[in-house]
């Protein structure tokens, strides 16, 4: 894979984004707004309780929130993401009730809702749990509160910090997610009117304000997009330059990228060239929350370590079950096994728990194409993608609306980069 590569609006944050702008009195622009599935799935369901989304170009998207007039929100057409348990902190400021239909998001782990449900109820609403999804009702106005989150999650996080800019009071978050998403997303609010203060740790401490105004915001670049990106232009023996990331936010994916051979230039601001340096090596990696190496960078990074000489180990802390793609790239040609056993440094939630949530990858292993491969996430999606593209033979993905919900325009993109790949509209 030869060419350039530009990285579309991170989805982890967009869709945080379309959410936060609820909570402004007056409309929100965000720009650089990429065209995925996410995006429309969370446009539906700001558009099901009466705001008005509208896409002013192929960058921005206008949200203008004071024509919302309901505050239950349906079930949405478009598909299912992990926007609407984040709608019901938002909408608990201006409706006494508020109804979400269950969360979606890959099948990648139980996906627990329990620290959002828990943290609307410090701040003093009521959360009913249902087949449909969740009921929150408030007698009066929200109070702040002392949240100690016991995982740095990033949903649970971002629940804590909408609920607290609003509230009555003072909140302090202790162990929040930081991840770069959650940064921007403050920053954001701060625009917006909310007093927040960060500190050297996990702990943001939030002083509520009576209301919020519309912002604009530029969405940054994807990290995943960049690391995977990266990961195929090192499995391919290419040369690709990435535009569009921040180098800073793919943090240690840039360590672990040099250690197993991968090498890479800064091309200016927000632009990075990334080549294979020398034969890859194996890696021990450990996946953790932000600044460490993110679990949505494991499975493009795992094709990498397949072509590595050497046994790798990957310790999945942050999910339980998102291994599943290993075992189907056996038919590849890929030699690895997945145990319950925690194969880290130092053992995770999920020891003794019966998850397979550790990996051990041999290689190198060639990889031979086969006929069918049935994308089981987004992100095994993308992995699928660098193993067909690095196969001896033609591969045919299926289930590539998993792809297009994380990855815009992906076909045309990656074609520019040299790569064979074409959609396949089924007869
Ligand atoms: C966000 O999911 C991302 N999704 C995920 O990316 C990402 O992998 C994850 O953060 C971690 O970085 C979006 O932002 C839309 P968490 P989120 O709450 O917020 C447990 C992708 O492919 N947990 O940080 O849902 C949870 O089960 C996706 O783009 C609870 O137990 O992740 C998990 O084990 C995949 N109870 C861990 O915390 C809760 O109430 C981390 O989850 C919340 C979370």
């Amino acid at each position: 894979m030869t060419g350039e590569i530009t990285c579309l609006g991170a989805k982890n944050f967009v869709i945080k984004a379309m959410v936060a702008s609820l909570l402004g009195e007056t409309q929100t622009t965000l720009s650089n707004v990429p065209a995925i599935g996410d995006v429309d799935i969370t446009a539906e369901l700001l558009t099901s309780v009466g705001v008005t989304v509208e896409r002013v170009d192929s960058d921005r998207l206008r949200i203008d929130p004071s024509t919302m007039r309901t505050s239950t929100v349906p079930v949405p057409h478009s598909g299912s993401n992990r926007a609407p348990i984040l709608l019901l902190s938002v909408l608990l400021h201006r409706f006494k009730t508020v109804s979400v239909p269950v969360v979606g998001g890959c099948k990648i782990g139980a996906r627990a809702v329990d620290f959002h449900l828990d943290a609307i109820r410090a701040f003093g609403g009521v959360v009913e749990e249902n087949e449909d999804g969740y009921v929150a009702r408030r007698i009066k106005p929200l109070k702040g509160a002392q949240i100690d989150l016991p995982y740095p999650s990033v949903g649970a996080t971002e629940t804590c910090l909408f609920l607290s800019v609003l509230a009555e009071g003072r909140t302090v978050i202790s162990n929040a997610a930081i991840e770069p998403e959650i940064m921007d997303l403050i920053t954001m609010l701060r625009s917006m009117g909310a007093i927040i203060f960060t500190s050297s740790g996990r702990e943001i401490r939030i002083e509520g304000v009576k209301s919020l105004n519309g912002t604009n915001m530029q969405v940054l670049g994807d990290r995943i997009e960049a690391a995977s990106w990266a990961s195929l232009a090192c499995a391919s023996n290419g040369d690709v330059t990435v535009h569009g990331i921040r180098p800073d936010t793919l943090g240690n994916f840039l360590a672990y990228y040099r250690q197993i051979g991968g090498g890479f230039e800064l091309m200016g601001a927000e632009s990075m060239r990334f080549f294979r340096q020398s034969p890859l090596r194996p890696a021990v990696i450990e996946t953790d929350v932000y600044p460490g190496f993110s679990t949505d960078w494991q499975q493009p990074f795992a094709i990498l370590l397949t072509q590595a000489s050497g046994i790798s180990i990957i310790h999945e802390t942050v999910y339980e079950k998102r291994f599943g793609y290993l075992k189907d790239l056996s038919a590849l040609g890929a030699k690895t096994q997945i145990t319950t056993h925690c194969l880290g440094a130092e053992t995770c939630r999920f020891r003794d728990k019966n998850h397979e949530h550790s990996a051990i990858i041999m290689g190198p292993t060639p990889f031979t194409a086969i006929d069918e491969m049935i994308i089981p996430d987004l992100r095994a999606g993308l992995a699928y993608v660098i193993a067909a593209a690095i196969a001896r033979g033609v591969s045919t993905l299926r289930g590539v609306d998993f792809l297009e919900r994380g990855y815009g325009n992906i076909v045309p993109r990656l074609s520019s980069m040299n790569l064979q790949i074409e959609r396949v509209v089924e007869s």
